[in-house]
């Protein structure tokens, strides 16, 4: 029955959630294989074998929200805070582009307010005019009003990601505050869209309670909302946090059902979306080393090596183990290289790398 749906799947037929439900429960080896090896051939046929390198700055861990996974959240009092400024942003963001990365991507935790507002506006707009446009500028900050999101749509900003963590109403209120709403997410990813923007989204997967099936309806909302790109991974407990309390540390039998799950919505998202982008998340790589090469070759082909300077990463540790804490950026661009080349495909140095689904849907 799977290699049916498979079949069905290289014939560019719809899948239904059944369907889907059945790809991603899979356990059977030659089934997992298979499941793999035909996300890889949707992702050879739609966006090629390259990956794209998007610098990832995450440039302070001061946060509004307070969610219940997040070792970031305001409420957790063994962080140290942190904020750069404009000119260290700047610096890392150059510092991309110079290396050949087509884009970087600008992450925080959530600020709402004006002074904030106002520094990501100028900075986007120094990295915009300093590299002729040429880089690219995503940003993963939150939640903000339409009116923001055009000021820093108009300041050199074209992509943005903001990810919907669940589409399961009682799950998001579960890991959620009850001032947290989904129907405010929705809105601004609809904002984002109306405003111009290549949009991305995505959840995180093994959530404690999460079904299959709230898995399968997932990829379908990003199917429904017609998305650019997806960044998904797999929820990975941080200690300080009211989920970690719960279940503080994976054992290695479930580190390793975490990664398997996080490979298989990829591979089912890639088989269902087709001609998206979608990261290979660094969760991936938390779970074992070769995680996010594992993610390119399940159907991802995108990946965000570090940016942040050395000293700072160890203060942005939204869950465990989280890879490359001594590394600086260099060293990061190097051994992701070699290990893309490693799993023969290439890097897309230089090319901004833009959502095919994007650009197919502008011409229309
Ligand atoms: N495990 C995995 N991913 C997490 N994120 C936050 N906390 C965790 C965690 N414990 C993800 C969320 C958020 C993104 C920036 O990081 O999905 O949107
Ligand atoms: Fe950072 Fe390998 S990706 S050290």
């Amino acid at each position: 029955m799977v290699l049916n749906i498979l079949d069905k799947a290289k014939r560019k037929e719809e899948l239904s959630i059944e369907e889907i439900v059945e790809l991603l429960s899979i356990t059977d080896a030659d089934e997992l294989n298979a499941l793999y090896d035909t996300a890889y051939f949707i992702k050879e046929s739609y966006v090629g074998k390259v990956a794209y390198f998007r610098g990832l700055i995450e440039c302070s861990n001061l946060c509004i929200k307070d969610c219940y996974y997040c070792g970031i959240r305001r409420s957790n009092k063994n962080v140290e805070r942190f904020q750069m400024d404009e000119e260290e942003i700047f610096k890392e963001a150059l510092w991309a582009y110079e290396a050949e990365y087509g884009s970087c991507v600008i992450q925080s935790g959530e600020r709402q307010d004006e002074a904030y507002i106002s520094m990501i506006e100028r900075v986007v707009k120094r990295i915009s005019e300093a590299t002729k446009g040429e880089l690219g500028i995503t940003l993963s900050l939150g939640e903000q009003t339409e009116e923001v999101y055009k000021r820093w749509r108009d300041a050199g900003a074209h992509r943005y990601l903001l990810r919907i963590e669940t589409t399961n109403p009682k799950l998001f209120a579960k890991i959620h505050p009850e001032d947290h709403s989904m129907e405010v997410r929705k809105e601004c990813l609809a904002a984002l869209r109306r405003t111009g923007y290549q949009v991305g989204t995505g959840v995180m997967m093994g959530l404690p309670g999460q079904t299959m099936e709230d898995l399968a309806k997932d990829i379908l909302f990003l199917k429904d909302i017609d998305i650019d790109m997806v960044g998904m991974g797999p929820y990975i407990p941080h200690s300080d946090t009211p989920m970690g309390l719960e279940v503080p540390a994976y054992t290695d039998k479930q580190k390793k059902q975490a990664l398997t799950l996080g490979l298989k919505m990829i591979a089912v998202t890639r088989i269902v979306l087709r001609d998206i982008n979608i990261a290979a998340a660094t969760a991936l790589q938390a779970l074992e080393y070769t995680g996010r090469e594992q993610g390119l070759k399940c159907g991802a082909n995108v990946i965000m090596p570090n940016l942040t300077v050395t000293e700072l990463r160890p203060k942005y540790q939204l869950y465990n183990d989280k890879p490359c804490i001594d590394e600086n950026s260099a060293m990061c661009r190097g051994c992701l290289s070699g290990r893309i080349k490693g799993i023969g495909e290439e890097v897309g140095f230089n090319e901004r790398g833009d959502s095919q689904h994007y650009q197919n849907r502008i011409k229309d």
